[in-house]
């Protein structure tokens, strides 16, 4: 029985695709902007933060950024994370999300978006500086949104 359902389901889906092409995307927006926010985007630009940069210490000047080549690879996710996360925070139809915002939110959210892109450029190019400094500027994409449509009373 089970193989039959599953060549009728291929024989209905192959029936389906006219191929036209596809003109609505059937998205299906599964978190909400506050959960986006707390287990996608933020864990992604923490690995960012907490792996670039140099602190001193008792033993000197020591680097935050990665040694391995893993560590690296890390980044490099981190990044993408970050980057398809702008493109997370527009599409339509998530609660609490673009629909309804203002024109700015797109803006904010294509600054994630250009970041992240920038992001993945310098960290699979081990360009440390680059990496601390375009961190510095997601911070205050971060910021300029939040002051807007998140905490508007608190900044
Ligand atoms: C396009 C706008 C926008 C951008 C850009 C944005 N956020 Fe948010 N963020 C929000 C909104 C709106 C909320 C509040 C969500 C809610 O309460 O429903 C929020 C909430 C949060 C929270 C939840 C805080 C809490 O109370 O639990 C965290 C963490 C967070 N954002 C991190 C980030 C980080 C990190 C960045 C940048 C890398 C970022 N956000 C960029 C709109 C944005």
């Amino acid at each position: 029985m089970r193989i039959i359902s599953i060549a009728l389901t291929l024989l209905v889906l192959a029936s389906c695709d006219s191929g036209e092409p596809v003109t609505e995307t059937p998205y299906k927006p599964t978190t909400e902007m506050i959960n986006l926010m707390n287990w996608i985007l933020d864990p992604a630009a923490d690995v960012i933060w907490g792996n670039s940069g140099w602190e001193m210490t008792e033993l000197g000047e020591q680097e935050l950024f990665p040694e391995t080549d893993e560590e690296w690879q890390n980044l490099v996710n981190a990044s993408a994370m970050i980057a398809e996360s702008g493109n997370l925070l527009m599409m339509p139809g998530r609660e609490n999300g673009a629909d309804g915002r203002g024109e700015d939110w797109i803006a904010y959210s294509q600054a994630i978006v250009d970041t992240g892109n920038k992001l993945l450029e310098a960290s699979q190019a081990k360009d440390k500086q680059a990496i601390f400094d375009i961190g510095g500027q997601l911070y205050r994409v971060c910021v300029a949104c939040h002051q807007r449509y998140a905490y508007p009373d608190e900044q």
